[in-house]
Order: structure tokens, then sequence, then C-alpha cells
């Protein structure tokens, strides 16, 4: 099966490589492509998996239409004309190839200022949170993470009272950082608060809307900038790769729970007995496939859509 791993634009400079999408800069607006690049234990891996991006695309493409009346967004447009017409319009050749390598993966979005924290918002309690907590002792004492109290005695994926609100910092390099709403309005200013307000409300929509459809979104990221003065929800949203997705079927806490897209990859990774640190092994056709078909899923469970 054919994947996009790598993108280039004839005519435009260079994208912006993150470890899965290619961001291109054309002046007031940016093209988002979301590659086939999948990475495991923060290394992006030698393999592509077939549909990944497509998925990614799409499911954020579903997300900012089904919240766009809690906060309005950067997406301009998905179409395929319309992004060939952006692109030519800002020196890049478009030719069938390169219509053909964007199509359904990329989004034509309004270039706004991002505000430098990451929005992250928890239903329930697992991966660093989790560490954070065991490590204050939350399983003999009620203990206060960054600001939030919670209760003694939670098990690792435990479903939280409420969702909370716990930002982290945007690291450059290295893992980001847990922070206070205090610390964060340290750094982006009193609009901290209403990043809050508007992460947790669309977070509990997604949450909710989701679960009756066999997925739990465990927790999330979102970012957010300013346009014009306004704020715009911006970047991918309650996709797999900013989300914890797992199976409603399989949820069972006091344990870590399987990842609804990555498990297999992982579980590959961790028997060959690679040690983490680039670059890592090759994928075998079998895994690549069975993870496709999980993105594939996540998406027509969500949306009620084949892709
Ligand atoms: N509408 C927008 N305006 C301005 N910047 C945006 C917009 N949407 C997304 N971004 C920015 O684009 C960047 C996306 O980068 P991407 O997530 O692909 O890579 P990364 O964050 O550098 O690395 P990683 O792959 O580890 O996440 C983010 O910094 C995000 O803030
Ligand atoms: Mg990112």
């Amino acid at each position: 099966m054919q994947t996009v791993t790598y993108t280039q634009i004839p005519g435009l400079p260079e994208p912006k490589r993150g470890k899965v999408r290619d961001i291109y800069d054309l002046g007031d607006n940016l093209l988002i492509v979301a590659t086939d690049r999948i990475s495991a234990f923060d290394v992006v891996l030698p393999n592509g998996i077939p549909d990944k991006g497509r998925v990614l695309t799409q499911l954020s493409l579903y997300w900012f239409d089904r919240t766009r009346h809690l906060v309005p967004n950067h997406l301009i447009s998905a179409e395929s004309d319309a992004i060939a017409e952006a692109v030519a319009a800002a020196g890049g050749q478009v030719d069938a190839h390169v219509r053909e390598m964007l199509d359904g993966r990329s989004m034509l979005v309004v270039k706004a200022k991002p505000y430098p924290i990451e929005c992250v918002v928890r239903g329930y309690l697992a991966g660093s949170l989790w560490k954070e907590y065991v490590r204050a002792g939350g399983r003999e004492k009620p203990v206060t993470l960054h600001g939030i109290a919670l209760p003694a005695g939670l098990r690792e994926s435990d479903r939280l009272e409420e969702p909370i609100f716990t930002p982290a910092t945007k690291a450059e390099v290295g893992h980001d950082e847990n922070i206070s709403l205090e610390q964060a309005v340290q750094i982006v200013g009193e609009v901290a608060r209403e990043l809050a307000r508007l992460s947790v409300q669309i977070y509990r929509f997604a949450r909710d809307e989701a679960a009756q459809k066999g997925i739990i979104i465990a927790d999330t990221k979102f970012e957010f900038g300013e346009k014009d003065g306004r704020i715009l929800l911006i970047d991918e949203v309650l996709t797999p790769d900013s989300s914890r997705f797992w199976a409603v079927d399989d949820y069972a806490p006091g344990r870590a729970q399987p990842s609804f897209d990555k498990q297999y990859v992982r579980d590959w990774l961790e028997s060959t007995g690679w040690d983490k640190t680039p670059p890592a092994p090759e994928l075998p056709p079998d895994v690549v496939q069975k993870t496709s078909e999980k993105y594939r899923e996540a998406y027509r469970r969500i949306t009620g859509r084949e892709l």
C-alpha cells in the first residue's frame, strides 16, 4: 500500500517538519500536511502507516466542524481545488502528482500567533500525571499537583470526577513540563483562564460524544492562537496523535490501558529489545497493516463514515 512519509512542493520553501506533519508557510496562511509518519517512544519510525495522515486530517476536520459552536478555529479549507489555488498563489507548482500527495491529508488554515502553552485536558489519570501522582504519594494521601487537588487512592487510568486542565510548557527540545494554571497565566497572561475554560468545554463535548461510539478520549492537547484579537482553536484536534484514545470495551482501571492506535507498534517494538534511541527498527508488514486498520477503525467509530 502506498504511503506519503515525506512531502515537498516545488516552488515553495522547505516546510517545517514535525514528527508527523509538514507545515508550509504560505504568508497569511499555512498548509498543514499530515504525512503517514508514525512515532513511538518519541522516535519517528522508518515505516509509514497507510491512511494514517488522512485519518488524522479527516478527524480534525470532523471535530472542527462539530465544535465550531464552542470556539472558532483556523480552518479555511481542505478542498483540493482551494488548496491548489493557495499553493499556486504562494509560488508553488501544483501538478497531478502534488495534488495526489496532498489530497485528503491537508488543511489550509489561517496563520495565527500561537499561545506558547499546550492546553491539556485530562478526564482520566494516566501518563505523566499518573507518574507525578504516585511520586507525590497519592496512593496513600490526597495530593495537590500543579494547583489541582486529587483524592487519595486513585488507580492508574481511573476516571476523574471532573475533567482537569493541566497545561504544559512547549519545550523546544525534550519533554513538555506540566505547569499550573497560575504558571500558564505568567506565560500567556489572563487569557490563560479563558483557554482553560474553552479547553475543558471542548474536551467534555468530544469525550461524551466519543464515549457513545466506543472510544474513550482519556486526555487531549489543544493549541490556541490569536488572530485579529480573537482566540482561534489551531493545530490538529482530538486525533489519536494529540490525545489518548482507549477502546471502551477493553477499559479496566488499575493498569496502563492499551493504546487504541499504537499498541501493536509498541508491543512489537518492546518485543525486539530495541533501546528506544534512533534509529528504530523497521516494522513488519503485519504490524503496519494492523495499525493502519486501527486508524481507519477510529475514524469509522467516531464519524460513522468509511475513509
Ligand atoms: N493556525 C496556526 N497558526 C500558527 N501556527 C500553527 C497553527 N496551527 C498549528 N500551528 C503550529 O504548528 C506547529 C505544528 O508542528 P508539529 O506539531 O507538526 O511539530 P512540532 O510540535 O514541532 O513537533 P511534534 O511533531 O513533536 O509535535 C505547532 O507549533 C503549532 O503551534
Ligand atoms: Mg506538535
